[in-house]
């Protein structure tokens, strides 16, 4: 497999990509870094620097101390609307545009990929912007105003059956939503080429996708300036930013 990131394999995989039918993309924290998106492996920052995200990502972290949880959303919430998508996530909207088919698979809850213009996107892990019910279920369109405790009570309780409000994303030991990884295994399945881009490949089963690719018959590219466990069987690893690396790979595939 070549590895690092060089003008031959970026040649490569353009040619790749102009060629492709069907382009399917799965991405995670590493695309937002450069839209200010801290990802999973940064360490924390401010009051959260003390906590791992898989202490605060949990149903038992929910149950334990829910106003710690709905907080750390909050501010993650709150980070998402501030910042913008990053060069990275417009160009795959650009490539998007120009392949017959594509699907975008993240695993990202920031919404920036919608923000950016992706319309094939399938979000594995929910989306931070949405709030539902943790008990009936029920979508919180505006918590503030639903919360029957008033918005100083924290996290809020549904108007319908008095249960806390939750953020609408998968947490460890979850399982995600099931049309959602159907779609991304069927694209997994049937795409020519998977551009695997800012993810650690450690969480299943978003992590099992590439492997299925390949099997079926696809070719597989990493984008990560970090070797992750996809070094060991991707055909092609495009090794930087990948705000650096989609723009250079869309530009080399229609000059
Ligand atoms: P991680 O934080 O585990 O991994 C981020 C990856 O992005 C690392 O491999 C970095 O090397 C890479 N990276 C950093 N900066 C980059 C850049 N500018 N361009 C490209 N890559 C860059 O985040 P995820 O792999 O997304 O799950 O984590 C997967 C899941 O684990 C998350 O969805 C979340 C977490 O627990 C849930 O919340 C259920």
């Amino acid at each position: 497999m070549d590895d690092g990131y060089g003008a031959g394999d970026i040649g490569s995989v353009a040619d790749r990509l102009r060629a492709a039918k069907f382009v399917a993309v799965l991405t995670g924290a590493g695309i937002s870094a450069e839209s200010g998106v801290p990802t999973f492996r940064d360490a924390q920052s401010g009051l959260w620097a003390r906590f791992d995200p898989r202490e605060l990502a949990t149903p038992a972290a929910f149950a334990g101390h829910p106003k710690r949880v709905w907080d750390w959303y909050a501010e993650r919430r709150a980070l998402a609307a501030r910042v913008v998508p990053n060069a990275a996530h417009l160009a795959l909207v650009a490539i998007e545009r120009r392949v017959p088919r594509f699907a975008l698979i993240t695993q990202n809850v920031d919404g920036l990929h919608a923000r950016a213009g992706s319309r094939a996107l399938i979000e594995l892990h929910g989306n931070i912007a949405r709030v539902r019910c943790s008990g009936c279920g029920r979508p919180a369109d505006r918590w503030e105003e639903a919360a029957a405790t008033g918005a100083d009570v924290l996290p809020p309780r549904c108007i319908h059956c008095g249960a806390f409000l939750r953020p609408d994303v998968v947490w460890f030991e979850e399982p995600l939503p099931q049309d959602a990884l159907a779609a991304a295994e069927d694209a997994a399945r049937q795409c020519d080429l998977l551009l695997v881009v800012g993810t650690s490949a450690e969480v299943y089963p978003a992590a099992a996708l590439p492997r299925q690719a390949q099997a079926a018959g696809a070719c597989v590219v990493e984008i990560n300036p970090q070797d992750t466990p996809l070094r060991a069987y991707a055909d092609f690893w495009l090794r930087g930013r990948a705000g650096e690396v989609l723009p250079a790979l869309a530009r080399a595939a229609w000059p």
